[in-house]
């Protein structure tokens, strides 16, 4: 089966409802990212972080998967071997029925213990606030999200999948946080490689550029890819 690697980023849940992090009004422009979002932060002042990320919980309650998650899942019964690596901490592939999902930037709906980074729990839904008081099973705990100035150690397995990729599709994303941008550099040579995002990066000559949301440049991509016409 052919395997086609997708890295996805804010971009593909802006359709659902999840506000982008660098577009205009996008999340960072209304919180210092810096206190939320990093690890120095964190230790500043954990209650702020728990309380941005139990809003950000809350939000994600209230939105679907759209039809650029849902054919990707489609895919799947396609013919393609699909595996999602993406920057999100939503889990709106998951939700769409994606089989292959890897998380670089960590899971929303997830905590870790503060002292042992293994332990790790999926919160229920009639529990997911929490705070710097929090035990689960006698631990603190903290987001399982990987702030700024901390090592992703998802990286790695994730530059494996993109090296066997026969096809790589990136989709809603500025390409400007690293490691992750830089998935591209272990993509084959030879490899169709497809970008669809409204607004593109620069990207190395030899992508094609679907310059659409990613609901209509997955509409465009399923056909390219399946030859048929797509079912959403
Ligand atoms: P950004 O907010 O930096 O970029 C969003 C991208 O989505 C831009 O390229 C937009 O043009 C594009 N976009 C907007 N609307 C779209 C739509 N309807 N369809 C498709 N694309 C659309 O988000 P990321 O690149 O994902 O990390 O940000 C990377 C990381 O920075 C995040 O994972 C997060 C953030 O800080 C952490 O918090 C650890």
């Amino acid at each position: 089966m052919k395997k086609l690697v997708v890295s996805t980023g804010a971009g593909i849940s802006a359709e659902s409802g999840i506000s982008t992090f660098r577009d205009a009004g996008g999340l960072w422009e209304n919180y210092p990212v810096m206190d939320v979002a990093s690890h120095d932060g964190y230790v500043r002042n954990p209650a702020l972080v728990h309380r941005f990320y139990n809003e950000r919980r809350k939000a994600l309650m209230n939105v679907e998967p759209n039809a650029a998650h849902l054919l990707l899942h489609d895919l799947e019964s396609e013919g393609w071997e699909v595996y999602v690596i993406t920057q999100n901490v939503d889990n709106l592939h998951e939700r769409a029925g994606s089989t292959h999902v890897t998380h670089l930037h960590g899971e929303l709906m997830k905590v870790r213990a503060t002292d042992n980074e293994h332990l790790v729990w999926e919160l229920r839904p009639e529990a997911l606030e929490t705070t710097p008081e929090t035990l689960i099973e006698g631990h603190h705990v903290r987001p399982h999200i990987v702030f700024f100035q901390e090592a992703v150690p998802m990286f790695e397995p994730a530059t494996e999948i993109a090296g066997e990729a026969d096809v790589f599709v990136i989709i809603g994303t500025s390409l400007v946080v690293y490691p992750a941008a830089a998935l591209l550099q272990y993509v084959r040579r030879g490899v169709p490689v497809y970008y669809i995002d409204p607004n593109p990066a620069a990207v190395p000559a030899g992508v094609t550029v679907i310059r659409a949301t990613a609901t209509e440049g997955m509409r465009e991509l399923y056909k390219i890819l399946t030859g048929k016409d797509t079912p959403r």
